[in-house]
């Protein structure tokens, strides 16, 4: 296993290229499953989660080709609709094959995701919506088992919870649907809508995209014709590495970034006193000779701010003067990196949902461990202006969906090392 050495308090100089986003690459891979032809995905990321969801539609029979910067996926060749416990324990987002495979081929059987670090996350609401389109759903030895031997029907669905994978779940067993599916509370995020943008360019008429409300009219079982895209940028990984270049007090430049997903994001850096010059495609962040001030954040769906930057930012607000307070809302158990950051010298108090954070802390180096894929990168902030040397432990987490992080950072001058353990 590998550990990240890192050697705190340098500052960095220069500019970061985004990959494209592992959240976007997720769906439009498994809506691979709906065309006819070879459909060929363009900037995909290389992070973990890609190479395991390409590898479940490889051991269904599909044929998924690297060449150069894009992947070519042929899913004609799909022989078997069962997605095996071993791939989907590593990759619970594995439950995006489950809407494709059972709209194409009338049954599949998925093993249920279970849950992970930060929550329970259970798909009650993927699988209710299913059923509403006509699907028999059963669970049997750890495996969602579904069958819809005529095929899905469209109906009006609406969401008790806003759910990312859910709306794109549904989005991609509606594409193929016999009639109208409507979907009331659906999620905003720009990966569901890049999803959404891809089925409309591939003839399914989609209405409402980008808002809570979409209908979607079925192609009454007919496989699409799906043409080359591009995966938008990471949003997550952009604000990331803002986030390093405000924690260190950097002039940095963000290229290949799409600014516009990034609203509230950026609201909060300039709230904290951070200058920001906002370009077409790159952000810059500059140095600011003041103490940065301190932050009130509340996670919440799109466009709202993001809980996936929350991690990021707590270890962000242990270098404010004075008192933050985060509240998380999506996810029950997202602050384990708060121990970890403790560990380090942070002054930070839990009270169930909402953390506060007393700052300004001197953090130094410790031996630390990554415990989830943004709690990991959290920690990647802080030792970027501890003092003395952290080694950050089980960062296969942040191989999941960072991109040759420790590359990027070293090539805007950290000093981190990707090291292997002792055995
Ligand atoms: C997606 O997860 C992202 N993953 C997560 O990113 C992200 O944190 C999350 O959306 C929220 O933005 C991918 O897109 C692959 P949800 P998802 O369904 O779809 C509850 C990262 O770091 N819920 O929107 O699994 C659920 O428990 C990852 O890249 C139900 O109750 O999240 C949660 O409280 C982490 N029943 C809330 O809804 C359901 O059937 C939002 O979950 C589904 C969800």
């Amino acid at each position: 296993m590998d550990y990240l050495h890192i050697k705190g308090s340098s500052k960095l100089k220069g500019s970061i290229e985004i990959s494209g986003a592992k959240n976007a690459s997720l769906p439009l891979i498994a809506m691979s499953i709906l065309a006819k032809n070879t459909v060929i995905i363009k900037n995909l990321p290389s992070v973990a989660d890609i190479k395991t969801l390409l590898k479940l539609l490889t051991n269904l029979g599909a044929k998924c080709n690297f060449e150069d910067e894009h992947v070519a996926v042929d899913t004609s060749s799909i022989n078997e609709t069962k997605a095996t416990y071993d791939i989907v324990k590593t990759m619970r987002a594995s439950i995006l094959v489950l809407g494709p495979l059972l709209t194409r081929f009338g049954h599949c059987e998925v093993s249920l995701p279970g849950g992970c670090a930060i929550g329970q996350r259970p798909i009650d609401l993927h699988l209710k919506a299913l059923e509403q389109m006509g699907a028999e759903i059963d669970i049997r030895a750890g495996y969602i088992e579904a069958r819809a031997p005529q095929g899905l029907h469209g109906c009006e669905i609406i969401f008790d919870k806003i759910t990312v994978t859910g709306t794109a779940n549904i989005v991609m067993a509606a594409a193929l649907a016999h009639g109208e599916t409507s979907i009331i509370n659906a999620a905003r995020e720009p990966e569901v809508v890049q999803l959404c943008e891809v089925l409309a360019n591939s003839g399914v008429e989609i209405e409402g995209i980008g808002t809570a409300v979409l209908k979607i009219k079925g192609s009454d079982g007919k496989l699409l014709e799906i043409d080359e895209f591009e995966i938008i940028p990471d949003r997550i990984e952009a604000g990331t590495y803002l986030c390093a270049g405000a924690i260190t007090n950097s002039e940095l430049t963000i290229n290949k970034a799409e600014p516009k997903h990034l609203d509230s994001v950026l609201a909060k850096l300039e709230e904290m006193g951070f200058c920001l010059t906002i370009e077409d495609k790159s952000i810059t962040i500059h140095p600011i000779d003041k103490p940065i001030k301190p932050v009130k954040i509340v996670t919440q769906e799109y466009p709202a701010f993001p809980t996936d930057m929350q991690a990021q930012f707590m270890a962000l607000a242990t270098q404010a003067e004075g008192v933050s307070i985060i509240e998380e809302r999506l996810f029950e158990n997202r602050f384990m990196h708060v121990s970890e950051l403790q560990r380090m010298g942070a002054d930070i108090s839990l009270n169930g949902h909402t953390a506060t954070i007393n700052g300004k802390s001197k953090l130094t180096g410790a031996d630390v461990m990554a415990t989830d894929l943004r709690a990991s990168s959290a920690l990647v902030l802080a030792a970027l202006i501890a003092e003395g040397e952290t080694d950050i432990h089980r960062i296969y987490h942040l191989d999941r969906g960072y991109d040759a992080l420790e590359k990027k950072l070293k090539a805007v001058g950290a000093q981190v090392e990707r090291l292997k353990e002792k055995a």
